[in-house]
């Protein structure tokens, strides 16, 4: 099958590789040339493990082409839309600019037979708008919504062996028909067993904003466990292995810490309550007002337990932040806690030097005013207090001892919960946690 993906950031790049590795015939367009450029040569613009290496597969076999001229799209079968949406400027709703754009863009290459599949995530009602504005231009294209679940760090397995398959369909032959063409494109993990579930529109565009907006819940809950567990000595790590042995509730993202950040989550339970106020079912949603506070709670939080260890002040202070991308395996700083917590202790006076094995240039671009190393060492040379604020696997196995040796103060504040207390302690160091005692 011929492919089209509009857009070719962190989903549109992973998509356009992984559907080339699935056996079909892809074409990714982007605005961006610089990026264009690194994927036409087989590189990726940003950091996910497995890409660089199925970027260089599948472009070896011819599949898989870059370019910035959207009329490049003609004559693909399926054209991908994957572009971003992010929160609008001082407003919670999503940005729809680009979605429009790009719809716009494919308008005059499209063909009768076309199928045009929504990804990106959007506030209900935009896949609507969009088959409305496809319809008036090329009646015989049909838009299917196909929301995506990949996390970054894991894309390239994610969109290979996804939890599950979701089409918005329009009703009617042109429904049945979209949903054969794009079966055979999913034709392998289909296969597999893949479960699918077969939807209108207005239910696949909710499905993505509802499992967001659900696990954002999931983490503001386990860290309003961890104020308590403050206020009462309790440990919310032990609290959490407990609770999540029940099948029912699962211990996955019950990691209480810094909270969640990223280009999802936060924009996504935003965008949603924004949408449900337009739609007067603000009151259903307004429990996600309450998950957004909690987590923008903890970012503070940490701030208070590093003035704590360093006895009151952190004027002055030499800080090392362990981390700067909004989660590991990721070079990604979009509303990245990490930051929001090294960028508030610079505004309070502190000395602040950040690390990332993978994001420093991310970092520097968005917080040019701070100061960045290339190694937690380097970063905690003289340090008075130390801050994990990612858990990469090389923070976490960190030796206490050796790490005690480079800093001037031995003090460590946990955002993460995944150092181990015991051992931080016996090497000599305050250790504090977000939830722990
Ligand atoms: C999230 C969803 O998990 C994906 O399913 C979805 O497709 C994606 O958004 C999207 O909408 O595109 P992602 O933003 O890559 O994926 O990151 P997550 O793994 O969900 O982590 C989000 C944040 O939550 C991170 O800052 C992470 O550190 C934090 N987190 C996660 C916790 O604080 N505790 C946990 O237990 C788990």
């Amino acid at each position: 099958m011929r492919i089209s993906v509009i857009g070719c950031g962190y989903l549109g790049a992973v998509h356009a590789a992984c559907m080339a590795k699935l056996g079909h015939d892809v074409v990714g367009v982007d605005v961006d040339a610089a990026k264009v450029a690194l994927l036409a040569s087989a590189q990726a613009p940003f950091f996910e493990p497995g890409l660089p290496e199925l970027l260089a597969e599948v472009t070896e076999t011819g599949r898989l082409e870059f370019g910035t001229d959207v009329a490049a799209v003609a004559g693909a079968r399926v054209h991908f839309v994957c572009v971003g949406t992010p929160q609008k400027r001082g407003e919670n709703a999503a940005d729809l600019r680009y979605v429009d754009a790009a719809v716009e863009a494919l308008l005059p290459h499209l063909a009768p037979g076309d199928v045009v599949v929504g990804k990106s995530t959007v506030p209900v009602g935009t896949a609507e708008r969009v088959a409305a504005r496809v319809a008036e231009v090329q009646p015989g294209a049909v838009v299917v919504w196909n929301p995506e679940f990949l996390r970054e760090g894991f894309a390239v397995q994610d969109t290979l062996h996804p939890d599950r398959i979701v089409y918005g369909l329009p009703e009617g032959p042109d429904g049945a028909e979209a949903r054969a063409v794009l079966d055979e494109v999913y034709a392998t993990p289909l296969a597999d067993g893949t479960p699918q579930v077969i939807t209108d529109y207005a239910t696949a565009q909710l499905v993505k904003v509802a499992a967001n907006s659900f696990l954002a819940t999931k983490i503001s809950f386990i860290n309003a466990m961890a104020e308590l567990c403050e206020a009462t000595g309790a440990d919310v790590t032990q609290l959490a292995d407990a609770i999540g042995h029940d099948a029912r509730i699962g211990r996955r993202f019950l990691n209480a810490g810094l909270g969640f950040g990223g280009g999802c989550l936060p924009k996504d339970i935003r965008a949603f309550m924004a949408r449900a106020g337009e739609l007067g079912a603000d009151q259903a949603l307004s429990f996600l007002r309450e998950v957004d506070s909690i987590n923008m709670r903890r970012r503070v939080r940490m701030v208070d337990l590093a003035r704590e260890v360093c006895d009151g002040s952190i004027v002055g202070r030499k800080v090392a932040v362990l981390g700067a991308a909004f989660k590991p395996n990721s070079d990604d700083v979009r509303d990245s806690p990490a930051l929001s917590v090294a960028a508030q202790m610079g505004l309070q006076g502190a000395h602040v030097v950040v690390t990332d094995p993978e994001a420093v240039q991310n970092a520097q671009r968005q917080w040019p005013d701070l100061r960045y190393a290339a190694s937690a060492e380097e970063a905690a040379a003289g340090a008075d207090v130390v801050l994990l604020a990612t858990e990469w696997d090389e923070y976490r196995q960190l030796d206490p001892v050796a790490f005690g040796e480079v800093v001037a103060g031995k003090r460590v504040v946990d955002g993460r919960n995944v150092l181990d207390p015991g051992k931080w302690r016996a090497a000599g160091w305050v250790y504090r946690a977000l939830g722990r005692p």
